[in-house]
C-alpha cells in the first residue's frame, strides 16, 4: 500500500482529487475507454468532490463519457429522500460536472427484489469492463462502503444490518437515530478488491485508530479495511491526524521519498 500522510484535510483533498483527475484526465480506462470511477459517500470524500468540481469549472477537468457506480445505498429511503445516496453523489458532485445523468449508478434501495437487484449491480459493473479506480472512505470501526465488521473478505454486492456503531456515527445527517435506516446494499468486499485502484481517504482523530487498524493491523474481517493490505494497488491518504496512531510512520515517509518523479502526487 501507498500511505500518503498530508499536513491537513485541504491537502488530503488536492491529492485524492490529483489521482482522480489523472486518470480522468489520461482517459486511462480498459481497452481506452473513459475510465469508470466507483465513488463513495459519507464526509470524508467531500472536500475531494469539491476540488474535483472547482477543477472542472476552471476548464480543467472534463467528465465527458466517464460512468460512475457508488459503494452502498440504504435500503428502504426513496432514491430522492435527502439523505439517500443517490441523492448525495448528484447533489456533492454529479449536477455540478459533465457526468450524464444516466452515467451514474448506484444499487436501488427500494428495490422489492432485493436477490435480483444485487446480482443485476454487479452484472452491471462487469459489462462496464469493472471499476478502474474506487474512492473509499472509512467507518471509525474500520468498515469499507457498508461491510461491517464480520463481513466475509470475499463478499459480492448484498444486503447488510448496519451496526449500532455505524448507524449512531451517522445520525448526524438525520433528525433522530430512529430514522436512521438498519439495512443497506453495498459493494462487497471481493467486488471492491477488484477495482483496479482503490483510493482510500480519512482525516481527523476520530479515524486514527480505524487507519492504524487498516494499514498495521492484521487483516481481518474484524477490521474490513485491511483487507487494502492484499489489494495489487491501494493509496491511503490521511491527513497528519489520521495518521496520529501509526507507528511505522517513518517508513512511509522514506518510501514516497524515494517514489520515482513520475509517479506523482
Ligand atoms: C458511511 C459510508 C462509507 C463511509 C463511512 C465513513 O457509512 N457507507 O462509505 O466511508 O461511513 O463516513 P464519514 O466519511 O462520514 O466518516
Amino acid at each position: 500500500m501507498e500511505i500518503v500522510i498530508r499536513q491537513d484535510p485541504a491537502d488530503v483533498a488536492r491529492t485524492v482529487a490529483g489521482i482522480i483527475g489523472d486518470l480522468v484526465t489520461k482517459r486511462e480506462g480498459r481497452a481506452g475507454r473513459p475510465p469508470v470511477l466507483g465513488l463513495a459517500t459519507g464526509s470524508s470524500p467531500v472536500a475531494t468532490y469539491q476540488e474535483l468540481i472547482r477543477r472542472h469549472r476552471a476548464g480543467d477537468l472534463s467528465f465527458a463519457g466517464v460512468t460512475v457506480f457508488m459503494l452502498d445505498e440504504y435500503v428502504g429511503l426513496r432514491k430522492t429522500h435527502r439523505q439517500s445516496y443517490a441523492t448525495f453523489i448528484r447533489e456533492h458532485f454529479a449536477d455540478h460536472v459533465d457526468i450524464s445523468d444516466n452515467a451514474v449508478h448506484s444499487p436501488d434501495g427500494e428495490t422489492k427484489d432485493i436477490e435480483a437487484e444485487v446480482a443485476a449491480y454487479e452484472r452491471m459493473i462487469r459489462e462496464a469492463g469493472g471499476i478502474d479506480l474506487q474512492l473509499l472512505g472509512v467507518g471509525t470501526n474500520g468498515h469499507i462502503g457498508f461491510n461491517e465488521p464480520g463481513s466475509s473478505l470475499s463478499s459480492r454486492t448484498r444486503m447488510k444490518t448496519l451496526t449500532a456503531r455505524t448507524r449512531t456515527d451517522n445520525a448526524r445527517f438525520f433528525p433522530s437515530l430512529d430514522e436512521v435506516p438498519r439495512y443497506c446494499l453495498t459493494q462487497g468486499i471481493g467486488t471492491i478488491m477488484e477495482s483496479r485502484h482503490a483510493v482510500l481517504t480519512a482525516t481527523g482523530e476520530r479515524k486514527a485508530d480505524a487507519v492504524s487498524g487498516l494499514v498495521e493491523g492484521p487483516i481481518t474481517a474484524m477490521c474490513p479495511g485491511s483487507v487494502l493490505q492484499l489489494h495489487r494497488h491501494a493509496t491511503i491518504v490521511i491527513d497528519e491526524a489520521a495518521a496520529g496512531r501509526l507507528a511505522n510512520r517513518e517508513y512511509y515517509d522514506e518510501v514516497l521519498a524515494h517514489k520515482p518523479a513520475w509517479q506523482s502526487f
